[in-house]
């Protein structure tokens, strides 16, 4: 029965092969005269960022760009983004590239917009007015940061990640431009695409499911598993991309939109313990996880299980409940083998012996709180070891 639920998504999303290259009148209509641009050094080094300069035209004067980001962003990285802005004057943001460098960029703007330190701003729903305004240009499938009302830093102190959730975070534009993904190598393909399969995935069975949220997971799951193995091994198929960029931007809505904050689940829990405990790719972490977690929840929630299998083309007609749902893992499992992703924890470089520490990281993980079936120690140890 439904009770209660809310969605709410702030995002303008422009989809369009060659957009970003072209962005000046979208931009014009912003009323914004300064821009600096916030990117990776590998989207600096593939071209991309000059492409978006030049697509800006005389919209905007760039005033400044700050590219010292690295793959798991921090604090300081955001102060010193932060500080970069001030000295420009701009009054507009312009990021591309992954997730680290949209949530970079996102968590620059609640310190030009707020002051004090990101500390402050921890947590869920403490902001409560429009931020430095920000367009996300994804070079991605994957994260769905550019529509997310979420940003994740690293605390370099704690070793922790920070969480920092507030409708206002959510990027004013997206640009989703397939071009802007077609030079992202085919293992990071994979690894980003599983972590968009994983977001779809979690919603479907989280707590927070909703019926809105339901039809957005059910597509994205579709949608990966019809053309993930296409982006990862042509990675010129631009139709391919395209599905890819859309499917991660739809499952990254799913997971922001269910009205609890953000809903994943175990899958997310244990990679964010291995990510910062082992420094694993979030993506790749997920993928192993994920046939792990959808096996542990099916006891709870079979029906749901039935309706992912589905999702990933498996034919239910008439057949018992048991047999769809194991189909369904398979085929998830299946996906990420032929994407040439690892498929367990030792492949990553993950000792038997980390195993319990992991376990009680993934009990401490906000992650857990939306999985649908209650988490308990031994329950995460015999998770990771099977992944193991
Ligand atoms: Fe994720």
């Amino acid at each position: 029965m439904i009770e209660f639920f809310e969605f709410q998504m702030r995002t303008r999303l422009l989809y369009k092969t060659g957009l970003a290259g072209e962005l000046a009148d979208e931009v014009a209509q912003l009323g914004r005269s300064r821009a600096l641009l916030v990117a990776d050094p590998g989207v600096v080094q593939a071209g991309l960022l000059d492409r978006v300069r030049q697509g800006l035209g005389g919209a905007v004067t760039v005033v400044g760009t700050f590219t010292d980001v690295p793959s798991d962003s921090s604090v300081a990285t955001v102060e010193r983004g932060a500080a970069a802005v001030r000295d420009s004057g701009a009054d507009l943001l312009v990021a591309v590239g992954g997730g680290s460098a949209l949530d970079t960029a996102k968590a620059m703007r609640i310190l030009l917009t707020e002051g004090g330190t990101l500390y402050d701003y921890q947590g869920a729903n403490l902001l409560n007015r429009p931020l430095f305004p920000m367009i996300a240009i994804p070079t991605t499938a994957g994260t769905g940061s550019e529509v997310t009302p979420v940003a994740v830093i690293r605390d370099e102190q704690s070793e922790q990640k920070l969480f920092f959730v507030s409708p206002y975070i959510g990027p004013e534009m997206a640009v989703l431009d397939p071009e802007m993904t077609r030079t992202l190598p085919p293992r990071l393909t994979a690894a980003t695409g599983m972590d968009a399969l994983s977001h779809a995935i979690e919603t479907f069975v989280g707590i927070g499911a909703n019926p809105i949220t339901d039809s957005l997971a059910l597509q994205a799951i579709d949608m990966i598993s019809n053309y993930l193995r296409a982006a990862t091994h042509s990675g010129n198929d631009l139709e391919a991309r395209g599905q890819m960029l859309v499917a991660a931007t739809i499952a990254g809505i799913a997971f922001s939109t269910t009205g609890i904050g953000v809903n994943t689940g175990i899958v997310h829990a244990v990679s964010h313990t291995v990510g910062a405990a082992h420094h694993i790719h979030h993506g790749t972490a997920n993928s192993i996880m994920l046939p792990h977690g959808m096996r542990f929840n099916a006891a709870v929630v079979p029906n749901r299980l039935v309706r992912i299998a589905r999702a990933m083309g498996v034919n239910a007609g008439g057949r018992p409940e048991e047999a769809v749902i194991a189909d369904g893992i398979a085929a998830v499992a299946k996906l990420a083998e032929d994407c040439g992703l690892p498929t367990r924890l030792r492949d990553v470089g993950i000792s038997q012996d980390a195993l319990p520490a992991l376990a009680e990281g993934t009990l401490m993980d906000g992650a857990i709180m939306s999985n649908p079936r209650p988490v308990e120690y031994d329950d995460a140890l015999a998770l990771l070891r099977a992944a193991w």
